[in-house]
């Protein structure tokens, strides 16, 4: 049985806002496939969600900030995030768009440091938060979660080096088209017309994301939508040939 609770949270830099811990079926659905409650039984499962804080981030506002100190992780229940670093002169790089059930803010908890990315709200999003300490507790009580939280860790390395590899071997189409089938398998729904995935990004977010100036990947978008692969609309990206847009990104 789940109970209800009201929670006050003070999101940095934002206002404080009242959020409903009422889990509704699909966010419990959701939650229960992050990597901290897939190794949990239904019972522990609910204790733990229990205990973590709702948080509400507003589209454009930031969670936290690279370099900041960092005590606790958080849950995607809801909406978009995305993950960003900046060189020193002002050129920002994404990590990663996150999205429904993605965990994120544990690496300053298991190599304790600063915050080594920036955290932004792409659009109106709901978290679920657990304190550092918390996390500690968690693991020592139920070991098996440790291997989830292990083997998020290893697929984020392989994913790190994969994008490495890409960054060095493939070319800027080749890089806009993987991501556009990777942003596809997070966040995209079949329709009669085509693949829609929305991914709420802007050409500036969308060129951070790959790793290459604006003008190169409209071009590269262009031209699948000449192509016919694509149908470009705004901040979303209508795939009409997901085997040659897949192939192009391989
Ligand atoms: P932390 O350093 O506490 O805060 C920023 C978070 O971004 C970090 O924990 C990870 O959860 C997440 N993160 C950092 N680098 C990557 C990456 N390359 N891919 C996906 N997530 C990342």
């Amino acid at each position: 049985m789940h109970l209800t609770k009201i929670t006050l949270i003070r999101v940095k830099g934002g206002k404080s806002c009242i959020i409903s811990l009422m889990p509704n079926k699909n966010e419990e659905e959701v939650v229960r496939r992050a990597a901290l409650f897939t190794a949990l039984d239904d019972a522990s499962a609910a204790t733990l969600r229990e205990s973590m804080s709702a948080v509400k981030v507003a589209k454009g506002q930031i969670l936290f900030k690279e370099g900041d100190a960092g005590d606790r992780l958080f849950v995607v229940v809801e909406g978009k995030l995305k993950l960003g670093t900046s060189s020193g002169d002002g050129r920002e790089n994404l990590l990663s768009i996150l999205g429904p059930g993605d965990m994120f803010g544990e690496l300053s908890l298991f190599d304790p440091g600063p915050r080594t990315a920036t955290a932004t709200a792409v659009v109106d999003s709901k978290l679920l938060a657990l304190a550092h300490d918390q996390v500690i507790g968690l693991v020592k009580e139920h070991p098996q979660v440790a291997l989830q939280l292990l083997r998020r860790l290893a697929q984020r390395l392989r994913k790190a080096n994969e994008v490495l590899s890409d960054l060095v071997f493939a070319d800027v189409p080749g890089r806009v088209a993987k991501a556009i089938i990777e942003l596809s398998e997070r966040f995209g729904t079949q329709k009669d017309d085509g693949l829609h995935v929305n991914h709420d990004l802007t050409q500036e977010e969308l060129a951070q994301l790959v790793g290459a100036s604006r003008e190169t990947v409209n071009k590269a978008l262009a031209d699948f939508a000449t192509r016919g692969w694509v149908k470009l609309e705004p901040r979303a990206v209508i795939v009409l040939d997901y085997e040659r847009l897949a192939k192009r990104g391989r």
